[in-house]
């Protein structure tokens, strides 16, 4: 399902919403989300995970806006957290702390205090050192944190490796050799009660199998554990399914899921999952002015109003987002090969390279596939006030986030006296 659509006039909807319109009213850069995109692809692992014991936790990281989360919340989904900042979030949005899991690899003591108060429902522990700090917090509180082991299976994900997680070069998880020893020593701290196993090998995976493949090293250990009376209630085998960016053969949730269930067939742990980018990645668009057009020797340039502070993942990664003009009708200009960059001064502000298309200064563009990773990493730079957020919500736009003000931005700051 796309997120956009045209009418008959040729002008490109998000639902029955303008875009044209809410560039109108609320202004660009500006973010537009469609809540039945959300829906749509939660539901996608509903359907694909009927019948078994699973909670999906959707990973806040990549897409936090209040509203976001409300929906998932409102869906029953639980949350997969990584700070302070994001359980504040979801206690905020109206999330439920007893579905939210933990993930991280420098938790803080005073945010592991944070969630042993909000009561979560599991920590994903990541080193030796986190065990036993975390020990000594709960016991401070009177209390028994629930913990998890993410262990590092040693997968190779075959993805970006800026975001491949899963192999023994990785800063994540505890090695998977250390890990019967780690479990030994968690149940013989008081304060601690051990619930689970859990791993996360990277993301924007198309290819199901390297999750299958952790998933089978893992229920190994499971097994090894329960030998030695240390019985796990959950598998947690974390997010990391793939979207289409451009032509890629992305899976739908119950053909990227199938291999993985098909290893866990039988088992009676719950399972959890903390999908981030394919729930939220296709649900939303970047909407963006064409401000200025510019014909350099080699290459042409359009100027958009949205830049590398307000989506990243060009500069960051070489990510390619789609294009697609907002409006209809072709311009006295003509159709071009254009680099698409914005303001900002430096040549890694670039959005998508090699673009065919007809612009005219002044004309929309939105940018797609912009849903997860994207507000989440913006950024100040250059003095740049953040976006504003827009979720459809059938005909009717609603503001989610306004337009942050320059005042805003240096509000905190002091001079000396
Ligand atoms: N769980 C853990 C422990 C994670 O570290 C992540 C993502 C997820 C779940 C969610 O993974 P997803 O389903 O979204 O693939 N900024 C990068 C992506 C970084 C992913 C970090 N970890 C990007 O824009 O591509």
């Amino acid at each position: 399902m796309s997120l956009v659509r045209r009418d008959t006039a040729g002008q490109l909807h998000v639902e029955e919403a303008s875009l044209a319109e809410i560039a109108r009213q609320f202004g660009t850069p500006c973010y537009v989300y469609s809540r039945a995109a959300l829906t749509a692809a939660y539901d996608g692992y509903r359907a694909a995970l009927a019948g078994r014991d699973a909670l999906i936790c959707y990973a806040v990281k990549a897409n936090s806006n209040l509203a976001i989360l409300n929906v998932f919340a409102r869906l029953g989904a639980g949350f997969d957290i990584v700070s302070g900042g994001e359980l504040a979030r979801v206690i905020k949005a109206g999330g439920d702390p007893a579905k939210v899991v933990f993930s991280g690899v420098g938790k803080s003591r005073h945010e592991m205090r944070a969630a042993l108060e909000a009561g979560i429902l599991c920590f994903n522990v990541e080193s030796a050192s986190e065990l036993e700090t975390l020990n000594e917090i709960a016991g401070s509180l009177g209390k028994r944190a629930p913990v998890s082991l993410r262990v590092n299976p040693n997968v190779d994900p075959k993805t970006h490796p800026y975001i491949s997680t899963g192999l023994k070069t990785a800063k994540f998880g505890i090695p998977f050799a250390e890990a019967l020893p780690l479990y030994r020593r968690a149940r013989e701290l008081p304060h601690l009660a051990v619930h689970g196993i859990d791993c996360h090998i990277g993301s924007q995976l198309l290819d199901p199998a390297p999750a299958a493949e952790a998933a089978a090293k893992i229920l190994g250990l499971v097994d090894a554990l329960a030998a030695e009376g240390i019985a796990l209630s959950h598998i947690d085998v974390g997010g990391g399914m793939g979207i289409r960016y451009r032509d890629e053969a992305a899976p739908a949730a119950t053909d990227y899921l199938a291999p993985l269930l098909k290893v866990l067939t039988g088992r009676t742990e719950r399972l959890l999952f903390e999908p981030g980018r394919s729930l939220v990645g296709n649900a939303g668009l970047l909407l963006t002015r064409v401000e200025v057009l510019k014909h350099g020797e080699e290459k042409n340039f359009a100027v958009v109003d949205a830049a590398m502070n307000d989506l990243a993942r060009p500069a960051l990664y070489d990510a390619w987002h789609d294009m697609v003009k907002v409006g209809a009708g072709s311009t006295a200009n003509g159709q071009k090969r254009y680099e698409i960059v914005g303001p900002i001064c430096e040549s890694g502000d670039f959005l998508g390279h090699d673009r065919d298309l007809d612009l005219a200064e002044g004309d929309l563009l939105a940018i797609l596939s912009a849903g997860a990773y994207g507000m989440a990493m913006s950024s100040n730079y250059n003095t740049r006030p953040r976006a504003a957020e827009v979720l459809v919500d059938g005909a009717t736009a609603h503001l989610v986030r306004r337009r942050e003000e320059v005042a805003q931005l240096f509000a905190l700051e002091a001079v000396l006296p």
